[in-house]
């Protein structure tokens, strides 16, 4: 008998792992690991750093009542038969950088983790968090090869989530009645849609001024700047470590939720080949569906406008035509 309890009541859970152990990777996995949907592993290039994580939110297991495993690593055998691999290995913006400013040095790690799913995961979900978001997914899916429905984006869940906040604090209303729609690139382009946000099933177009609006749209524009600014060293984890996990969870339990995430466009609102974010329907296969929703001229126009700027940058920077 070498294997202890855990050990043996671990085989055959299902497995989440989560690359980069940082501020964001670290976050991801204490939220799924109290989602108490699977076994966690994270897999950092620095073992140690990963290995202490896993070990800190180990020993949170009584205090908080989950029993799944967590395994801290820098190995890639040990992410095999992952059903779902979450990406955060990467650098973060520094005040008055742009999330493009990171694109050469998290290309090269996104190629590197890239290749190691591909060997030891190959039937996984991979959630790709890296920024800058749109461009890192769309080479995570080239670098893979998975097919497009496995390789998806986190950054609409976030983004929307940071709107339905404000709106929140404007309406002075539960945050849980906000129901939040934010399309297009995870940047300065992105598209909040005030016509497709609701609170309580009312269109937020009816609730508040569309100079409040306008204020609103912005202020979530920037949202991760805003957090940058305040931190002064690195950027936003809690928000997007937990919207990966919201995502994962979506996906290892076939909820089929309808969230907005960033997928690649094969002619959709008349893109191809470029990831942006849309909504979507998240199940075990990944992305299940792509929604086309009924945009005006100007929303269209936003959208295809985000979506050209990362193709032009996926071409002139990444190298792909
Ligand atoms: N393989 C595995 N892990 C790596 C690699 C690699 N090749 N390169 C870097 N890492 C790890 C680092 O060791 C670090 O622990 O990625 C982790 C990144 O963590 P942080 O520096 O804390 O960054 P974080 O705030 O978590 O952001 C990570 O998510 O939201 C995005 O813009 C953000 O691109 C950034 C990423």
């Amino acid at each position: 008998m070498t294997s202890n309890w855990r050990e043996i009541m671990s085989r055959g859970s299902r497995k989440i792992a989560v690359i980069g152990a940082g501020n964001v990777g670290a976050t991801c996995a204490f939220v799924l690991a109290n989602m108490k949907i699977a076994d966690v592993v994270l897999l950092d290039i620095y073992e140690g750093f990963a290995k202490g994580k896993a070990l800190d939110m180990s020993q949170n297991a009584n205090v908080l009542n989950y029993n799944g495993t967590i395994t801290g690593t820098s190995n890639y055998e040990d992410i095999a038969g992952a059903d779902v691999v979450v990406v955060t290995s990467g650098f973060p913006r520094q005040p008055g950088m742009t999330r493009e400013d990171l694109i050469g040095k998290n290309a090269e790690i996104v190629a590197q983790v890239g290749a190691g799913i591909r060997d030891h995961a190959p039937d996984s979900v991979v959630i790709v968090v890296t920024n800058p978001l749109d461009l890192m997914t769309y080479h995570m899916q080239k670098v893979t090869g998975f097919p497009a429905n496995r390789v998806i984006g986190q950054a609409g869940v976030l983004d929307s989530a940071r709107m339905a906040h404000f709106i929140a604090l404007e309406l002075n209303c539960a945050e849980e009645d906000v129901s939040p729609m934010v399309l297009g690139g995870h940047g300065d382009t992105m598209v909040p849609l005030p016509r497709y946000t609701t609170v309580g099933g009312i269109p937020i177009t009816q609730l508040m001024s569309q100079d409040r609006i306008d204020a609103i749209s912005a202020r979530t524009a920037g949202g991760g700047g805003e957090i940058v600014k305040l931190l002064e060293r690195g950027s936003a984890f809690y928000a997007p470590g937990s919207a990966a996990a919201v995502m994962a969870e979506s996906v290892l339990n076939n909820r089929r939720r309808l969230l907005p995430a960033s997928c690649l466009m094969t002619g959709q609102y008349g893109l191809d080949d470029v990831y942006i974010g849309v909504p979507c329907i998240l199940g075990s296969n990944g992305v299940e569906n792509i929604f086309e929703l009924e945009l005006t001229d100007d929303e269209l126009n936003s959208l295809q406008t985000s979506g050209n700027f990362y193709k032009s940058q996926l071409v002139e920077i990444l190298g792909y035509n």
